[in-house]
């Protein structure tokens, strides 16, 4: 087996990145089986380059050429694979737009991923932050996942505990990071489905069409119209959605904060610390709506950076690093960036 056929040298990133910016690979891999990634580990001359594994790239940050080896997860699929009398157990390839796996999944009349209907990207990707949004992340209904180890080339599996799920995090940001491909993901769909309304903003839309027993479709639509009325569509204006974490502080210094800011937005947590809503502390700043070169604070929701047209991965960075030195200084709280930077 060779990757010969399918390796490009110098290979424009433009397309597969949601910011749109305009750099370059070294060496582009796309992958469509198990063999493809097992002929990469054991070439030597690619073995040794940088590597980054790539899915729709709508949550990366390129600063500059890339001077490694894309691997590019063009892996298809979508099956059920089991069942019991709780839940159906759905497989989906990492290479599978994870909306389309949402909408198939609907389709067959089974309820579980509704709420995060629309987030961009891939399937393999999803587990990297453990997605989330209206009240729900991929953990609810993870199963488990199969990934490809590039040290070793061995195949393994993890179960939910393995991957250690947290907001925005997973063990592939921390031991796993750069060495699990991930090849698939598996859902525990629940047979006795239940809505989740407990996002504030999703309810009352439900509520105000009436709908007293909402289906799944009906909770994925709602969610995808709110999703397009506050989101920019990357088709159109390059973004990377969130462009930070909402940052999580310790119940004294919330304290602190509520008495010099009384309107300030924050989630009690389970643990007793409070997850403020970044947006609201930049939009406090002053930046919503503001440009820095080509790079902009996206007007409806100040937590989304833009690329105004042409914008260099070196100009979002500045943007956001400009928006975190006035929230430390005005909060004393630092922003973390959501996207992975590429330097
Ligand atoms: P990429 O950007 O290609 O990669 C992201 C990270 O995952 C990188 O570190 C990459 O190396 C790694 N990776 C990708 N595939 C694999 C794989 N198979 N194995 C191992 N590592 C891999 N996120 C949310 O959580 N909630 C939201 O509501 C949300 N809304 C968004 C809205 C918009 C408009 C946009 C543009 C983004 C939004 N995002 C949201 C962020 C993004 O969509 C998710 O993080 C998504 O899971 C990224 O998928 P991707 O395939 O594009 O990943
Ligand atoms: N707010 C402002 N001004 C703004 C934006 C927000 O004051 O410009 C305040 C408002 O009070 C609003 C609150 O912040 O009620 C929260 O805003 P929103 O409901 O839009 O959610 P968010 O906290 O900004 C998070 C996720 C999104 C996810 C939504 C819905 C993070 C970092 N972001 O955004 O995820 O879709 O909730 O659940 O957790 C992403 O990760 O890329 C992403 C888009």
């Amino acid at each position: 087996m060779t990757v010969e056929p399918l390796l490009q040298f110098d290979h424009s990133l433009r397309q597969h990145n949601t910011f749109g910016i305009d750099v370059r690979a070294h060496a582009y891999l796309p992958i469509f089986s198990v063999a493809d990634l097992c002929s990469a580990a054991q070439n030597p001359t690619l073995a040794s380059l940088p590597r980054l594994i790539l899915g729709g790239g709508s949550n990366i940050l390129l600063q500059a050429d890339f001077p490694g080896l894309v691997l590019h997860m063009c892996n298809r699929g979508i099956e059920c694979t089991g069942e019991d009398e709780r839940a159906m157990v759905v497989r989906a390839a990492a290479g599978e737009s994870w909306h389309q796996l949402v909408l198939w999944t609907l389709s067959q009349g089974w309820g579980g991923l509704e709420n995060l209907s629309l987030i961009p990207g891939s399937v393999g990707a999803a587990p990297i932050q453990n997605i989330g949004a209206y009240g729900a992340e991929l953990q609810d209904c993870f199963h488990s996942l199969t990934a490809f180890d590039m040290q070793t080339g061995e195949i393994f599996t993890l179960d939910k505990a393995a991957c250690q799920f947290a907001y925005r995090d997973s063990v592939f940001k921390h031991a796993l990071r750069d060495r699990a491909v991930i090849l698939d993901v598996s859902f525990a769909l629940p047979k006795h489905w239940q809505a989740n309304l407990r996002y504030a903003e999703l309810r009352q839309a439900v509520e105000q069409q009436g709908l007293q027993s909402p289906t799944p479709q009906e909770i994925s639509a709602a969610v995808i119209a709110i999703r397009s009325r506050k989101l920019p569509d990357p088709a159109v204006i390059g973004n990377a959605g969130s462009f930070f974490k909402n940052p999580v502080i310790a119940a004294a210094q919330h304290a602190q904060l509520l008495v010099m800011f009384p309107n300030l937005v924050s989630y009690p947590q389970n643990d007793g610390s409070f997850k403020l809503a970044a947006g609201w502390l930049i939009d406090q700043c002053g930046w919503k709506g503001k440009t820095l070169g080509r790079a902009g604070v996206y007007p409806k929701q100040a937590l989304v950076l833009t690329n105004l047209g042409g914008a260099s991965g070196a100009e979002i960075a500045q943007l956001a690093a400009a928006i975190q030195a006035d929230v430390e200084q005005r909060f004393a709280v630092k922003l973390e960036p959501e996207p992975l930077y590429i330097a």
